[in-house]
């Protein structure tokens, strides 16, 4: 049920407390125009009370032009995640020059709206600079700039990001092989604990991540991610969470999703979903939209019901926002907001889940 936000008094939850108020949430953008504002307890609030987080990513560039993005954002969400700002091609486009600008606009406004402020990502095999994946680097060149790039971006957002996606996406689409990206083949297997490693030195309190898809039930790469993270925590490896990223197509939340959560947790790591949708074939009907809260109710209640499952992280806000359409054509409304950011029942089902 959708009612005008300018007519009703809200309740935001602030650092776990709620604070009664009327004044809208976010400043700037056009002016008063009714917008679609969901009932209830926000998400954040409710993850609060439980012990997990519930987070979203979120685009800078999407969130200064559109008011009703930047409202759910900081209503609902208590903490964030870079969908790209903090990945390589756009923090060091050129050798040695950062471009902190539109990372430190999604660090400000976590900070304004009292989210934490998760990291992604510092190695992966797509959107680098062509200065990086063209430059014919050496190992020992290589391993350099690695740890540089590193060092450089953990020291700057040392106290303010919390956890980073330290390696995202080590294993091939499928199967258990690890993936032939630059990194593996310059500076072989070592290359992972050697960037965890280097972010431990730089911010020995953030929490690092290996964030991975396809590995949300077992499988041949999530047999092979464990045997990953098993032995690097019996090197003494710094690694202390993995992401679950759980792109999922409607009714394909695996059924094993919490035993396979738990046997990474028995290691004594923890696990957050970190980019969570679910697509559905367009045009979505009614039927599809109720599919797909069950699966949204059933990640949540996965999450709740793994001790060591800190969070879950939506992969934007609105459908509007969302990756999918422009990578998979014919699918979409992948997310708990709908085009205009009014709720869909995935949002009522995450509240259900979270207690309402
Ligand atoms: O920045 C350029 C812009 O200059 C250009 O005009 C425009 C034209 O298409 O493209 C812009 O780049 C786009 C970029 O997002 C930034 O918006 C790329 O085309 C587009 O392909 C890219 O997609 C991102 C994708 O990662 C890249 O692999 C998605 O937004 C982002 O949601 C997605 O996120 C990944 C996670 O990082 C890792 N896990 C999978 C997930 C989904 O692919």
């Amino acid at each position: 049920m959708v009612t005008p936000r300018s007519t009703r008094l809200r309740l935001l939850a602030i650092g776990g407390s709620l604070l009664l108020f009327t004044a809208p949430a976010v400043a700037g953008g056009q002016a008063a125009a009714a917008q679609p504002h969901p009932d209830g307890v926000p998400l954040r609030e409710l993850g609060a009370r439980q012990g997990i987080r519930i987070g979203a990513a979120a685009n800078p560039f999407v969130l200064e032009k559109n008011r009703a993005y930047r409202t759910m954002l900081a209503d609902q969400y208590g903490t964030l995640t870079a969908e790209n700002v903090m990945k390589w091609d756009t923090l060091q486009p050129e050798r040695g020059v950062f471009d902190w600008s539109h990372a430190d606009a999604l660090v400000e406004f976590a900070r304004k709206h009292h989210q934490g402020m998760r990291g992604h990502t510092l190695l992966w095999h797509n959107q680098n600079p062509k200065w990086l994946t063209e430059g014919g680097f050496g190992p020992e060149e290589l391993r350099s700039i690695m740890r540089e790039h590193i060092r450089t971006v953990l020291e700057r957002y040392r106290g303010r990001v919390y956890a980073w996606d330290v390696i995202n996406e080590p294993f091939r689409d499928e199967g258990g092989e690890l993936r032939p990206n630059m990194w593996l083949k310059t500076l072989g297997e070592d290359y992972i604990a050697e960037a965890l490693k280097t972010a431990h030195e730089a911010d020995p309190d953030a929490r690092l991540y290996i964030n991975e898809f396809g590995i949300e039930g077992r499988n041949a790469k999530s047999d092979a991610l464990y045997e990953l993270a098993k032995s690097l925590l019996d090197a003494g490896v710094p690694l202390h969470g993995i992401g679950f990223q759980s792109h999922f197509r409607v009714g394909g939340v695996p059924e094993d999703l919490a035993e396979n959560m738990r046997r990474f947790t028995e290691l004594g790591l923890e696990v957050t979903v970190t980019e969570l949708d679910v697509s559905i074939g367009m045009p979505a009907g009614e039927k599809e939209l109720r599919a797909q809260a069950d699966d949204y109710r059933t990640v949540v209640e996965t999450c709740l019901a793994v001790s060591g499952c800190k969070g879950v992280t939506v992969w934007g806000v609105g459908d509007a926002d969302s990756w999918i359409p422009s990578w998979f054509p014919g699918w979409g409304a992948a997310l708990p907001f709908d085009q205009g950011y009014a709720p869909k029942p995935a949002y009522s089902a995450m509240q259900e889940a979270l207690g309402r």
